[in-house]
């Protein structure tokens, strides 16, 4: 059974429409990328996904359940954190406040604090800089409070919206290793929106390519890695 599992999602915004019908699936801890060009409607599937934007149609199922008229707060309990597109860390707080903002659905304080300490582990700049504010951080830092901020809702699938965009190079290597890291030691499922074809179908399993929201292709990322002509075609990138 899959984790996740979107069927004909459709959504507009007002007159724009921005998903005519996708399915997708996500399974039990596979890493899954959603890749296409600016405007394919990626940022909106994850959108639906969590609870942000209402679907006009369609099915979202979690685990088995219908889970599309759920609350934003609902669904993060129930499992599902989103890491959105440019970070949106809160600049006037510290390190540790904004960890604390990603347990907010939560009371178990003993686990939160030991869950803190496990991200610290994970990122040891951030507990370094535990104290400083969000604002003061390096791009690269701030997509790593941006993921633990995430990780602090203790969730089975991590949405990730362009989390290697604008970073450096090495920078990019290093979220991309994470993101193995979660996967494989952590045991999160991971749906990942990017931007770098090339490495989101290397540490992924299955890969959409979207366009003009609609799915245009899908398959194991394996083989859509050998496919230069579809990257071309639906994204416009030059591979
Ligand atoms: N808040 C919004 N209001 C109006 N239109 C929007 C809004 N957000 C996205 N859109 C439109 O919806 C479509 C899909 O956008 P988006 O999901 O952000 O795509 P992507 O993340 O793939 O770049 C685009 O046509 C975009 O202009
Ligand atoms: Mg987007």
């Amino acid at each position: 059974m899959s984790l996740l599992k979107i069927d004909g999602l459709e959504a507009n915004y007002g007159p724009v429409t921005a998903l005519r019908g996708i399915s997708i699936e996500v399974p039990e801890g596979g890493i899954v990328t959603l890749l296409g060009a600016n405007g394919a409607g990626k940022s909106t599937t994850l959108k639906c996904i969590s609870g942000v934007v209402k679907p006009r149609g369609g099915t979202i199922e979690w685990k088995g359940d219908k889970i599309l008229n759920r609350s934003p707060n609902w669904i993060t309990r129930a499992g599902i954190a989103q890491v959105p597109e440019g970070r949106r860390i809160f600049k006037d707080l510290s390190v540790s406040e904004n960890l604390m903002m990603g347990a907010y659905t939560r009371s178990d304080r003993g686990q939160i604090r030991s869950d803190e300490e496990r991200v610290f582990e994970l990122f040891p700049r951030l507990k370094e800089r535990s104290k400083q504010l969000g604002g003061s951080l390096s791009g690269g830092e701030q997509q790593m409070l941006a993921i633990g901020r995430g990780l602090m809702a203790r969730p089975t699938l991590l949405l990730l919206d362009e989390p290697s965009l604008g970073l450096a190079p090495l920078l990019v290597k290093d979220i991309f290793e994470t993101l193995l890291k979660l996967n494989q030691e952590w045991g999160l499922a991971l749906l990942v929106v990017e931007q770098n074809v090339t490495m989101a179908l290397k540490v992924s399993q299955f890969g959409y390519v979207m366009q003009l929201g609609q799915v245009m292709v899908s398959g194991p990322s394996a083989e859509l890695r050998n496919d230069a002509k579809v990257l071309e075609s639906y994204m416009g990138v030059a591979q």
